[in-house]
């Protein structure tokens, strides 16, 4: 039973490469035994992760992600039942808005700066699956 969740947060600091890089450093380390892959989008200070794997090892992750000090306003945006992973190649791959190209953006939303809140989780959904196709999407060596 394999499932896929998106959620968007506010990070409670602006944050730093540190920041990020102990993220995504925890993410290796604990998402690949769980079956977990998915992507990190930040932008400024708004996070938008996709969590792709088991129901339950999904749920749990999200609950403990969700209980995390270091972001807020933490809101559900879609949750399925998938067939297959759409990002089985990453245990957590990547996305630094600033390597993006703005019209990619604009073509999802208003203006060209990442705002789940303003979208439709089906608009994010859109706007990660083109990132996914332009290959936007890096992983941290950790
Ligand atoms: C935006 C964001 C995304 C995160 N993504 C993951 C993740 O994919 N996998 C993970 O294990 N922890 C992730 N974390 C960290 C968890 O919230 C939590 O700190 C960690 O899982 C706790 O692990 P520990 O109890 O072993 O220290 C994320 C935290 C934030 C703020």
């Amino acid at each position: 039973m394999l499932v896929r969740l998106m959620y968007a947060s506010r990070a409670v600091e602006p944050l730093g490469p540190a920041a990020l890089v102990a993220i995504l450093r925890r993410s290796h380390a604990h998402n690949p035994a769980a079956g977990i892959t998915g992507v990190l989008c930040h932008s400024g200070s708004i996070f938008l992760q996709v969590l792709e794997g088991g129901r339950s090892q999904v749920s749990a992750l999200y609950n403990r992600i969700a209980a995390d000090p270091r972001h807020h306003d933490v809101v559900l945006l879609s949750y399925e039942e998938i067939a297959e992973r759409r990002f089985a190649g990453w245990a957590m791959g990547q996305v630094n808005m600033k390597m993006l190209n703005p019209a990619l953006l604009l073509k999802y939303s208003e203006t060209a700066v990442l705002d789940p809140y303003a979208v439709s989780g089906k608009v994010s959904a859109a706007l990660f699956d083109e990132l996914i196709a332009t290959a936007a999407v890096t992983c941290q060596s950790t």
